[in-house]
């Protein structure tokens, strides 16, 4: 199959090289061999990259810690159920699937994707796999933030930082959806794009003052450093501080703080999938490109905004 590999963890993006790797080996995957147990093998149709994976010690290395490089980057997925070992439940040979791949196995940057069936949801068959691969880690991010940890509930307020960008927009809308009223954040020019994900108001980072925004029951941050640190003190007290870009320096002393790691969830991505298929919400997604464009159009000095997709089949 062909594969986009990685093997220099200092190379970047741009050591994104497309190669031909051995198709998974459906025989062994159907035996009670190995540790197979579980997974399935996933034609893939989508990938989706999210920009830093290249820095997550996951990505170079098994659940032991042992290196397992080169490794197939893009843990984003969408396609079809081609194999299925024994255990693998609640898929069939045939369904469109979308969820995401393992952390510490190959990805989805390929033809072929081994995952665990537990990590997949079926895809409805009027979501296209662009949509799907798009939706999957930016709706159950936001999703997870926003309700899991969050606790959001109706009639609140959520500052969402970087509401223009892929996970921003879907909680913007997830959070609009649900009934609660939306700042949303980012740079001048996100303006319009946030207002139309769903933000009822925009707080411009370059121009207006954070501290306008004091009193929220809930700050979604995707930033971390300066911007997540000043926003940790606009959560009213009893509130709750929700980051994903890692363990925050600050802590709120009088509201809740969470960070947390993503991870695939069958009823979240069904919900999330229902909401798109019904126009509630709609994935930021960017550029599209083919697999052997990979490199060029997930560069962070060239991307488009918004979730880059890369479609690996027609
Ligand atoms: N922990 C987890 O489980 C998890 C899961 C998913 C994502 N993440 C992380 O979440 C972050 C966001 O991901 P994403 O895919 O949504 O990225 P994204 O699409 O690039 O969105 C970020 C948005 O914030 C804007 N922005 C960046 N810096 C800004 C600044 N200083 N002031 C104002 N706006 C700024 C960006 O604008 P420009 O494009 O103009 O810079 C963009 O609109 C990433 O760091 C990602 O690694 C974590």
């Amino acid at each position: 199959m062909k594969a986009i590999i990685v093997t220099d963890r200092t190379a970047g993006i741009p050591g994104m090289r497309l190669v031909d790797r051995p198709d998974p080996d459906v025989a062994r995957l159907a035996s009670l061999d190995g540790a197979s147990y579980g997974d399935v093998v996933v034609e893939v149709h989508a990938s989706g990259f999210t920009g830093n994976e290249l820095d997550w010690p996951s990505t170079w290395t098994d659940r032991e810690g042992r290196d397992r490089s080169p490794t197939i980057p893009g843990h984003e997925v969408a396609g079809v159920v081609t194999a299925l070992s024994y255990g693998a439940a609640g898929l069939a040979v045939g369904q469109r699937v979308f969820g995401l791949a393992d952390w510490t196995r190959d990805g989805s940057l390929a033809e072929y994707a081994v995952v665990e069936a537990r990590n997949l949801a079926p895809l409805p068959g009027d979501v296209d796999f662009v949509t799907g691969a798009g939706v999957a880690m930016t709706g159950l991010t936001a999703w997870q933030g926003l309700f899991e940890h969050g606790r959001l509930t109706a009639g609140q307020t959520v500052l969402v930082h970087g509401a223009a960008g892929a996970v921003g927009s879907m909680a913007a809308q997830l959070a609009r959806d649900a009934g609660a009223y939306v700042v949303g954040t980012g740079r001048a020019s996100h303006r319009l794009a946030a207002l139309d994900f769903g933000a009822n108001e925009f707080l411009d980072l370059e121009n207006d003052d954070l501290d306008d925004a004091a009193g929220v029951d809930l700050v979604f941050d995707v930033f971390g450093g300066d911007i997540g640190r000043r926003s940790v003190a606009l959560v009213r007290p009893g509130g709750t501080f929700v980051t994903v870009a890692g363990p925050p320096e600050v802590r709120p002393t009088d509201a809740r703080s969470v960070d947390f790691v993503v991870v695939s969830d069958r009823a979240q991505l069904t919900e999330i999938a229902h909401r798109v298929r019904t126009g509630r919400v709609r994935p930021h997604i960017g550029r599209v490109a083919e697999l052997a464009d990979a490199a060029s159009a997930l560069d962070p000095a060239t991307r488009a905004p918004g979730k880059t997709v890369i479609r690996i089949r027609p």
